[in-house]
């Protein structure tokens, strides 16, 4: 039903002014919403199935998902032996860490996005330095202000382990023999600086072991990307609104959410424009742009977004072009089309709203603590980026305090049931 409905709508052929023939064959009357507003609702619609990934031959793999939640939650994987994934992305906060921006072994330089339904992501990051889960999961492992290790010492730990060593065997392969410390040194990795210890014992391994090492490295990051597949979120009231108002008519939909809510749900997808960038089943045009959001004491003034995101992504080894990929011949991912251009400076990926309530504070830099501030931000739009300018299509609401009221309202009601509770900690062993 929800189909044809919604094909019906997208067709527009039984849009006559603002009435639609619904199932029932009786007309229904539309008096919030326009005809172009009724297809934009329509492709709101709840995601209805999980994207493939042709680079990660695990991705679908329950073992490997298993074993990638032990991973998630394993604090030994950090330098200081108490940073894991689920300190800056913990499940009681909505997979976020509650803070403006993380600390991980030291302060970064960003807010923690939520890892829910990061699966439906076409690029990972806030300047999208990634194009899968798996390379993402590798960067904070190695970032010394998050974990702090080095992936020389995941190997190790990994060998070293009989639980780890047993499950990765089972995912995987078993693992070669890394117990000759000239060959497979205790810490190394690349570094930017050649002359930092860790990167010149990066450098005496031959390029064979640096590449046993990268496969496994690489495998714990397609590991503990199974598991994050798994994490996302139901249908929320909004979808049942917008479901009901479609197939049945304004007046079935009535109570599904607050007025308040329905008049915030205007806005969006119409004076506001948010549709424009929070467009689709995710909430996401899966894009970047500049919302013009200025300084704050806490952030680096030096950090472009999507500019300097875009050179790291084409020089990394573990993008979904490289060597580490696993996508089959033919469905090989091309990144050629991408370039670094002036427009990219001050542009940020714009996030999804699905269980936005769940994960404040918001923006790249934590911004905002509320989604009042959210939203009064952009009724005003009174502030000045430090790098390029706002999109010329955002123009200032100028909603009074009720106005705001309401779409946060609408905002509230994207939130939907989290992952199954299973799925919220760590299995009693890392072996499936
Ligand atoms: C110290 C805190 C910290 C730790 C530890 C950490 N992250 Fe993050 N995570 C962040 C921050 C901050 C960002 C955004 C960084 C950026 O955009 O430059 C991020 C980004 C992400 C994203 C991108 C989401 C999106 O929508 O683009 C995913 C997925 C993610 N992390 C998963 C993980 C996994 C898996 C681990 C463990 C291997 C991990 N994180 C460890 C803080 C952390
Ligand atoms: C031109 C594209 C664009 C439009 C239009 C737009 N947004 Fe956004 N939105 C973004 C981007 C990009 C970000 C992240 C910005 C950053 O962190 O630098 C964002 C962030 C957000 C966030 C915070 C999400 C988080 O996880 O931190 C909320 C909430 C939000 N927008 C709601 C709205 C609403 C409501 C509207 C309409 C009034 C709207 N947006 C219009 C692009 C847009």
């Amino acid at each position: 039903m929800w189909n044809a409905v919604s094909s019906l709508l997208l067709s527009g052929a039984v849009l006559v002014g603002c009435t639609a023939e619904t199932d029932s064959g009786s007309p229904t009357t539309f008096s919030r919403f326009t005809a172009e507003e009724l297809v934009v609702l329509a492709s709101l619609r709840p995601p209805e199935s999980v994207p493939a990934d042709p680079t990660n031959a695990v991705a679908d793999d329950a073992d490997a998902a298993h074993f990638g939640r032990w991973l998630y939650f394993d604090d030994r994987f950090s330098d200081s032996g108490t940073v894991s994934c689920a300190t800056c992305h913990d499940p009681a906060q909505g997979f976020g860490d509650g803070r403006a921006i993380s600390e991980g072994i030291s302060t970064t330089n960003r807010h923690a996005p939520s890892i829910l339904n990061t699966v439906y992501n076409r690029w990972m990051y806030w300047d999208g330095r990634c194009d899968s889960h798996w390379c993402q999961a590798l960067g904070p492992l190695e970032d010394p202000r998050e974990m702090g290790f080095t992936r020389l010492q995941v190997a190790h730990l990994l060998a070293d382990d009989e639980g780890l060593s047993e499950a990765y065997s089972v995912v995987f392969a078993p693992l070669p023999d890394l117990s000759d410390p000239v060959r497979f040194p205790t810490a190394a990795r690349p570094m930017a600086d050649i002359t930092d210890p860790l990167h010149i014992a990066w450098d005496s391994m031959t390029a064979e072991d640096q590449a046993t090492i990268n496969t496994i490295f690489t495998n714990v990051g397609k590991a503990i990307a199974a598991y994050e597949r798994l994490i996302l979120t139901g249908p929320a009231p909004a979808d049942d609104y917008i479901i009901a108002l479609l197939s049945e008519g304004e007046a079935a939909a009535e109570g599904l959410i607050s007025s308040a809510a329905q008049r915030g749900l205007e806005v969006f997808v119409g004076e506001g424009n948010c549709h424009f960038c929070h467009a689709g089943a995710n909430y996401t045009n899966n894009e970047f742009h500049n919302i013009g959001l200025g300084p704050r004491d806490w952030l680096r003034p030096e950090d472009t977004g999507r500019y300097d995101g875009i050179t790291a992504l084409l020089a990394s080894d573990f993008n979904g072009s490289g060597s580490y990929s696993e996508a089959p011949e033919g469905a090989a991912v091309t990144l050629n089309f991408l370039s670094q251009t002036p427009e990219q400076l001050g542009q940020f990926k714009v996030p999804s709203l699905r269980n936005i309530a769940s994960h404040p504070p918001y923006m790249h830099g934590g911004h905002f603590n509320s989604l009042t501030e959210v939203v009064t931000f952009y009724s005003a739009l009174d502030e000045e980026p430090d790098w390029g300018h706002r999109e010329d299509l955002m123009v200032p609401l100028e909603l009074d305090a009720d106005g705001v009221a309401d779409v946060v309202a609408f905002l509230e009601a994207l939130s939907g049931p989290g992952p199954a509770e299973v799925l919220l900690s760590a299995p009693d062993s890392p072996i499936p």
